[in-house]
């Protein structure tokens, strides 16, 4: 029964998507500072043999959608001062990984200035002027308004928006199952959780309150409350977010339209500074305030809301941290998982010891493998389907 419920999402997201109603949105505006890599996160190599950025494989994920549905589906994609000329100049060294020109946008959200965290002034960098950051991928809204691309969503017949970050090489771009249940339960915005893997974890939670459904961030959840548990032991606010969200087109418009502007949440950060003398200080402890707006704020604002839980290891990889948890080999290392399954599923013959590398333009799923590689087929040498 379950089963033939998501048949039948996944049979609705492929009528959307044929009809040309679904756009894709991609958040890259951040400065990926826990990485610690110098260039915009979604140019990071994450194909194991190919060294495929992480846009590339974002991007061929929605242009395999795209060709599968026989329909375009345009990519909005925000940026900031941080990530912009970088982005463009990638997407455009790249033919935009083959996306049609038209089909792609770029837009970019704004700063935001950070103060001191003792005086509450604003700090001047180096160059003597304010130092600012990027204001949160919740400046979505405002940003897409202002750059005129709501408008063009609406000209072009759009009607639902797949929303994914950057750094979720396994996030599955406009799923159609996901936007067939967003769609047929006429929700304004949905959310895919998985279980947190510890109260500690820093993730988000998805939550009821009064009936309301929010997300909690991670930093405003007390660890006491984080701790709770059912009878069982379980998590009691088990559901983290994987920031992968559906939209409705009409539902942005009503946001912006009505000034709903998203709160601003406060983070404790390390902020490069000059001081009085004028003297550059880099400092050890966090020494600032910086303010962000979060997308998932929206979520209360929503008349209805979809939460729908998915497989961690399947669909939430991603990239955070230099090393350890969250770090390009645990995404590495999903990937790697993730393509031997498809490829044994399909009867071919493959030992976790031999890297492979399944491209989205090869196939997106274990069922277009399976049409595509003959059963008993051996791969003894380190190989990528594309
Ligand atoms: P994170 O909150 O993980 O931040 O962003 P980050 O910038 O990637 O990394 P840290 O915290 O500095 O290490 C989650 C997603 O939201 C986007 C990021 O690009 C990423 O896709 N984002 C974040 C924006 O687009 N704009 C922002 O202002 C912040």
């Amino acid at each position: 029964d379950e089963r033939k419920r998501w048949e039948q999402a996944r049979a609705a997201g492929e009528r959307l998507l044929k009809a040309g109603k679904v756009g894709a949105i991609l958040v890259a505006g951040g400065q990926g500072t826990r990485l610690g890599f110098d260039k915009p996160k979604g140019m990071f190599p994450i194909g194991a043999l190919s060294h495929a950025p992480l846009f590339q494989i974002l991007a061929h994920q929605l242009l395999g959608r795209s060709r599968r549905a026989a329909a375009p589906i345009p990519y909005f994609v925000m940026t900031s001062d941080a990530t912009h000329h970088e982005t463009v100049a990638f997407f455009r060294e790249h033919k935009n990984f083959g996306l049609p020109a038209g089909d792609v946008f770029f837009f970019q959200q704004g700063n935001m200035p950070a103060v001191d965290a003792e005086s509450g002034k604003l700090l001047v960098g180096s160059d003597q002027t304010l130092t600012t950051s990027p204001d949160g991928h919740g400046a979505m809204l405002t940003a897409l308004a202002k750059s005129g691309l709501l408008a063009e969503m609406k000209r072009r017949g759009i009607e639902y928006l797949h929303y994914h970050q950057v750094d979720n090489p396994t996030a599955i771009v406009c799923d159609p199952v996901f936007l067939g249940f967003h769609a047929e339960l006429g929700c304004d915005m949905s959310v895919k959780v998985v279980t947190k893997r510890s109260a500690a974890e820093r993730m988000g939670v998805a939550v009821d309150v009064d009936g309301v459904t929010q997300i909690i961030e991670y930093s405003d959840l007390p660890l006491d409350i984080a701790q709770k548990t059912d009878s069982a032991g379980a998590l009691l606010l088990w559901a983290g977010s994987t920031a992968i969200h559906v939209f409705t087109r009409a539902f942005l418009d009503r946001l912006v339209d009505h000034g709903d502007a998203l709160p601003f949440h406060v983070a404790h950060k390390k902020v490069p500074y000059c001081d009085a003398d004028g003297k550059a200080v880099n400092p050890q402890r966090e020494n600032a305030y910086k303010f962000e707006r979060f997308i998932f704020d929206a979520l209360p604002l929503a008349t209805r809301a979809l939460v729908l839980e998915t497989d961690r290891a399947r669909e939430f990889n991603p990239v955070k941290n230099a090393s350890g948890d969250d770090s390009p080999e645990t995404a590495r290392a999903a990937l790697a998982t993730l393509f031997h399954g498809w490829l044994r599923a399909a009867g071919a013959q493959i030992d976790d010891a031999t890297p492979v590398e399944i491209s989205p333009l090869f196939a997106l799923d274990g069922e277009e493998v399976r049409a595509k590689v003959k059963p008993g087929t051996k791969f003894s040498e380190p190989t990528i389907l594309n």
